[in-house]
């Protein structure tokens, strides 16, 4: 795994806005995997700024986000799919053939996570696949456990990810129970991974996906068998690993 500690998390974003543009520059037809949540939000913000300028032109790239919420429709402001439109797609363009999500509200789940799965197999895999890290490892929402699951699935998510993302609910107890989540395999098959993290509050589980031992317990960890995973981490989530420095190579 290759690392890169940036001063603040502005700078994490532009560097990982650049490692995008030059994906989308050397393939402008490159599919994307996108992870929701707070910390693509300023690379987000960027990359919208980077169409509206256009300084790379977006609409022949196709996007696959990792999860959704079960139970949320697309229109729900705490759905992902609401998330993504309105914090990148409307920004980008791009029409909704070409971003795919999986649908929480399918009616049988099960065939909706098989058929998300062969999507992206059909996409000709993911080029370039942008993490986050949630506070307990996990990737997606593959959480921690006794096995990694290798394809698209249902989660029940932990008590730690559901009192997490409470932030975004009224109540931990409004916080969605499940999700549907690309698995392991799907996110290992892609050809390049850019991991985030910011903050103080990502510097353990950084570390342990990093320097840890390579354990379903710790989802991230399995990054460590892949070629091409970048970590692109700002001063306060990488603290651990710039004291380990000789074992973050
Ligand atoms: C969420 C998402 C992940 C995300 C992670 C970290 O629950 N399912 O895809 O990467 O947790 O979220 P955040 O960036 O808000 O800390």
């Amino acid at each position: 795994m290759k690392v890169r500690v940036t001063e603040t998390y502005e700078d994490m974003s532009d560097a990982a806005l650049a490692l995008i543009m030059d994906q989308i520059r050397i393939k402008p037809d490159a599919v994307l995997g996108l992870a929701a949540g707070s910390t693509p939000l300023l690379l987000y913000k960027k990359m919208g700024e980077a169409a509206r300028d256009k300084t790379i032109d977006f609409s022949r790239i196709r996007t696959f986000n990792l999860d959704e919420y079960i139970g949320l429709a697309p229109d729900n402001p705490q759905s992902y799919h609401y998330f993504m439109k309105k914090q990148l797609f409307d920004a980008l363009g791009l029409p909704p053939e070409h971003t795919m999500m999986p649908d929480g509200m399918a009616d049988d789940i099960a065939a909706e996570c098989a058929r998300y799965g062969a999507m992206i197999e059909a996409a000709g895999g993911i080029d370039l696949l942008v993490l986050g890290i949630g506070s307990n490892t996990h990737i997606g929402f593959n959480e921690p456990g006794p096995a990694f699951v290798p394809e698209t699935h249902v989660v029940e998510l932990s008590d730690a990810t559901r009192q997490a993302n409470s932030r975004f609910f009224k109540s931990v107890d409004d916080t969605p129970r499940w999700a549907v989540s690309m698995g392991i395999r799907d996110i290992m098959f892609a050809k390049n991974i850019l991991l985030l993290a910011s903050g103080a509050g990502k510097t353990e589980a950084l570390w342990k996906a990093v320097c840890g031992d390579i354990t379903p317990m710790a989802p991230a960890s399995i990054l460590q068998l892949h070629r091409n995973v970048l970590v692109l981490a700002d001063k306060a989530a990488a603290a651990r690993l710039q004291r380990n420095e000789s074992e973050a190579d």
